[in-house]
């Protein structure tokens, strides 16, 4: 009975062009991930905020992607929140592109900071913490805030795109995610599809603020400690961690993928 009721309302809803329902069914899911991949980003964003209102948000360290993601927001007229995780370590060019971009789109990013400051780690572990174990470093400045936030909310809106490498290249425009809790939260990429040269193309004909390290070869932006620039033609993410066998900081890897 429940199950006729739900199979016509999702063929109510297709065929008027409406979303399907968001359910953590793996067939409504399936449904609902080829009607986002269908939408452009802004309407994937479109979806989010109505689907979520503020318990979506967009985690941003001011790459392409997020600056753009910060864009359409802003072109469309939507209300969704913005956070950084503010290990410390950044850049000060990386700063500055914050202070820039929240004048520039008119918007607050809210600055997440871990619970230890860097005197503290360093007491704690030692000093330079990301010269012999990067991956604790990562635990404690970047993982342990983004799952504190991510209690506040039921989307979290990232930048991750199919390109970027091949850890990444099945990702799907929503996942449902679980934690070792057992706690289900949607992840939203609502650039999946998009190349770099899109992304570039957009930060351009928008005149967008851009971090000024990508004119100095730098690719993909972390920490300052552990970020180098590189040769021209090496994969998206290279320059991240050198010399050491990591490709991923953390944050993309601690929820498992439940559909
Ligand atoms: S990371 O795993 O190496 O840090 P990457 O730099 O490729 O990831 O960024 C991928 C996406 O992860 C970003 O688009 C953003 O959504 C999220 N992210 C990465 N770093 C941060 C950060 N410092 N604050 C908030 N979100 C971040």
């Amino acid at each position: 009975m429940i199950t006729a009721f739900f199979d016509k309302l999702r063929a109510y809803t297709s065929s008027s062009g409406s979303p399907p329902p968001l359910s953590t069914d793996s067939g409504a899911i399936a449904e609902l991930q080829d009607y986002l991949e269908k939408l452009d980003a802004a309407g994937r964003l479109a979806w989010a905020s109505r689907q979520f209102g503020n318990r979506a948000a967009i985690g941003t360290s001011f790459q392409g992607a997020g600056i753009v993601a910060m864009h359409l927001v802003k072109q469309a007229k939507l209300r969704i929140p913005v956070f950084t995780l503010d290990t410390g370590l950044h850049f000060i060019e990386t700063i500055e592109l914050k202070a820039e971009l929240q004048e520039h789109l008119g918007i607050t990013i809210e600055n997440i900071t871990p619970a230890f400051t860097l005197e503290q780690q360093a007491s704690e572990f030692g000093p330079e913490l990301w010269k012999h174990d990067p991956d604790l470093c990562c635990q404690i400045r970047k993982v342990l805030p983004l799952q504190e936030k991510l209690t506040s909310l039921d989307c979290w809106i990232t930048g991750v795109r199919r390109e970027q490498s091949d850890n990444r290249s099945s990702a799907r425009v929503l996942e449902l995610n679980e934690d070792e809790n057992g706690r289900q939260l949607w992840k939203l990429n609502p650039l999946v599809d998009w190349t770099r040269n899109q992304i570039w193309e957009h930060i351009r004909q928008h005149n967008l603020p851009y971090n000024r390290l990508h004119d100095q070869g730098y690719r993909s932006i972390g920490c300052h400690t552990c970020t180098r620039a590189v040769a021209d033609g090496t994969n998206e993410r290279a320059g991240r961690w050198t010399g050491f066998n990591k490709t991923e900081c953390g944050i993309h890897t601690f929820l498992k993928v439940k559909n």
